[in-house]
């Protein structure tokens, strides 16, 4: 499997000539692959601003770590701080600005760390407050920052404050919680679901009164109209912000309060994965209060001039936009994560949708992957040209005008490595769903390091095991290989940090009637960025056309392809692989 890069430069000519030019230079280019490689981890330098005035987490690439998962340094099977801090030069060199952690607080791990009993201390399984200052010391000698993960719409039910809520009616921690009596005897207040498959309403027999938990009974839903909720939180971040935290990622925001009144949610036709009527998340969802704590949030976060990430699972555009702020004093980068939910690799889909972002006039966060959801190497897989498509994606989200989010083992093509037993599975919602919902380990299991004992993860049988496919795809195997998905990875991130069209240009969409190949510009001043991406599972032509955008005779430089080999020339037109992506610095 090969694919290819060429550097030449196609000056400015008739369109006849060029055109033949072009194809001599993408034959060439094909056969002096490799000579014009791009010096991967360039990152961006730990500045809050850099000379143009853009704040340093617009120009980022973040990258999600499972601590659980990414490497085990005292070989327990588990991840930890430690194994994070000695992967710090692989991310650097991969060219990754950011690290994002997913909750490494203390935590019975109901939920795998989202269910926090201390927000302001780290879980012993994954190190001490020595390791996680040493991780952030180690990263800011990197210039990579440290994100933390931030659980702001529950605790643990194990947590100081729910356990002295749960005491009696009149604790001090009572309200800070939402307790509710039931409708009558047996009778949860309404008919609010938990997302976690069972109602969201748990009977306490201490008190006879119902807490809500959105998620599982083990994470009671804080109650943020209290203000001592809102303080104590707000202190939370600013904790962290102390200790040289960069900004956090804030998990489940769009629930963070319910319908006052608890208004029964409509019924809708049909039962979801776990049996239960479908409903429609009208009262106990994205409610407008919401915006106030992001807000707030927002202001704890300026005073350090940190950035705030949001989970923001959005129906639409509109939805996304909210979230940014009407003053742009909410969110920074709240994540686009429609994208996740396109079926099929559909050019037209992928146009619109990013066509009506850019449209929407903020700084989109586009994400293909997290831990929650199908690894977009499996979602995407057609069987035949899986690694192909893996590259094409990556070239689409790390083109695209926005800050980029990766998720750990995407850069090596990580497949899900779903449970093929319930007796296997560990997230609980998996146990309780299946076989229809398998639950979320396939997407979490560890990093394939190596192909030697353990994928190089662990000494010890790790937590989670690893595909078969960690044989081929790991990173040591895909150093070695200059054609693999980590090697095109180095060299897209590596252009992305130096290209102000890629960083900074706008977005002009390209060939809007082509079905097969998202083609694209990004362009910054005299100088811009060509795209081709095709979607299609069959060669295509692309049309080669730059007048309509201020580039009628262009010189043409080939910065990176992921073809294999040259195709037959076509005039006017770029010969696409199928499922192949073409980048371009176009100059006029
Ligand atoms: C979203 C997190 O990403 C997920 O892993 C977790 O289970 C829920 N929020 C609850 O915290």
């Amino acid at each position: 499997m090969k694919s290819h890069r060429v550097c030449d430069v196609l000056p400015s000519m008739q369109r006849e000539e060029k055109t033949n030019v072009f194809k001599k230079m993408v034959v060439a280019g094909l056969l002096v692959a490799g000579l014009c490689a791009v010096a991967p981890g360039a990152s961006a330098q730990q500045k809050a601003v850099d000379a143009e005035g853009h704040p340093w987490w617009q120009h980022a690439v973040f990258y999600e770590i499972y601590p659980r998962s990414f490497a085990d340094s005292n070989n327990d099977g588990i991840g930890d701080l430690n194994g994070i801090t000695s992967k710090l030069d692989y991310l650097t060199d991969l060219g990754v600005d950011a690290i994002w952690v997913t909750p490494c607080f203390p935590s019975p791990q109901v939920d795998f760390g989202y269910d926090v009993s201390d927000y302001e201390a780290i879980d012993p399984m994954y190190g001490t407050m020595k390791d996680f200052d040493s991780l952030v010391a180690e990263g800011k000698k990197r210039n990579v920052r440290v994100i933390l993960d931030f659980v702001v719409n529950h605790t643990s039910d194990k947590h100081k404050w729910f356990q002295d809520s749960r005491s009696s009616k009149t604790s001090e921690h009572r309200d800070w919680f939402i307790w509710r009596d039931g409708k009558g005897p047996g009778q949860p207040p309404n008919n609010w679901l938990s997302t976690f498959g069972l109602s969201a309403w748990k009977l306490d027999p201490k008190t006879n009164q119902y807490y809500y938990h959105y998620f599982y009974p083990e994470q009671p839903d804080l109650n943020w109209r209290n203000p001592a909720v809102e303080k104590a939180m707000l202190d939370v971040t600013r904790f962290w912000y102390k200790r040289d935290v960069s900004g956090f990622r804030l998990d489940a925001v769009d629930t963070l309060f319910e319908d006052l009144k608890l208004t029964d949610n409509p019924v809708l036709p049909g039962t979801d994965k776990f049996g239960r009527p479908n409903m429609e998340e009208k009262y106990d969802k994205k409610l407008p209060e919401v915006h106030d704590v992001m807000r707030k949030l927002r202001g704890a976060a300026d005073e350090y001039g940190s950035v705030l990430i949001g989970e923001t699972w959005t129906a639409n555009v509109s939805e996304l936009k909210d979230y940014y702020g009407a003053n742009n004093d909410e969110l920074q980068l709240p994540m686009d994560l429609m994208m996740t939910g396109f079926r099929g690799l559909h050019a037209d889909e992928y146009r619109k949708h990013i066509g009506a972002v850019n449209g929407a006039g903020h700084w989109p966060v586009y994400v293909i992957s997290n831990h929650d959801i199908m690894r977009s190497y499996t979602r995407y897989a057609d069987g035949a040209h899986n690694d192909d498509i893996a590259k094409m994606m990556a070239a689409l989200y790390l083109t695209l005008r926005g800050t980029a989010i990766m998720y750990y083992g995407e850069e090596i093509g990580m497949e899900n490595n779903d449970p093929k037993s319930k007796d296997e599975v560990q997230d609980p919602i998996g146990k309780l769903g299946w076989p229809l919902e398998k639950g979320r380990d396939g997407e979490r299991t560890p990093m394939q390091w190596t192909d030697g004992q353990n994928d190089g993860f662990s000494r010890a049988k790790p937590w989670l095991p690893v595909p078969p496919s960690a044989k081929t795809h790991n990173v040591a195997s895909e150093m070695k290989d200059q054609n693999s998905i980590l090697s095109f990875y180095r060299q897209l991130l590596a252009l992305r940090h130096k290209e102000p069209a890629l960083l900074e240009g706008d977005y002009l969409a390209l060939n809007e009637n082509d079905s097969n190949v998202l083609g694209y510009v990004r362009r910054y001043k005299d100088e811009a960025f060509l795209i081709l991406l095709n979607m299609s599972g069959t060669e295509q032509q692309a049309r080669l056309d730059l007048s309509s955008i201020g580039f009628p005779m262009p010189k043409v430089r080939v910065m990176l392809t992921s073809f294999h080999k040259p195709l037959p020339p076509a005039n006017g037109f770029v010969p696409m692989e199928p499922y192949s992506a073409f980048i371009a610095k176009i100059t006029k």
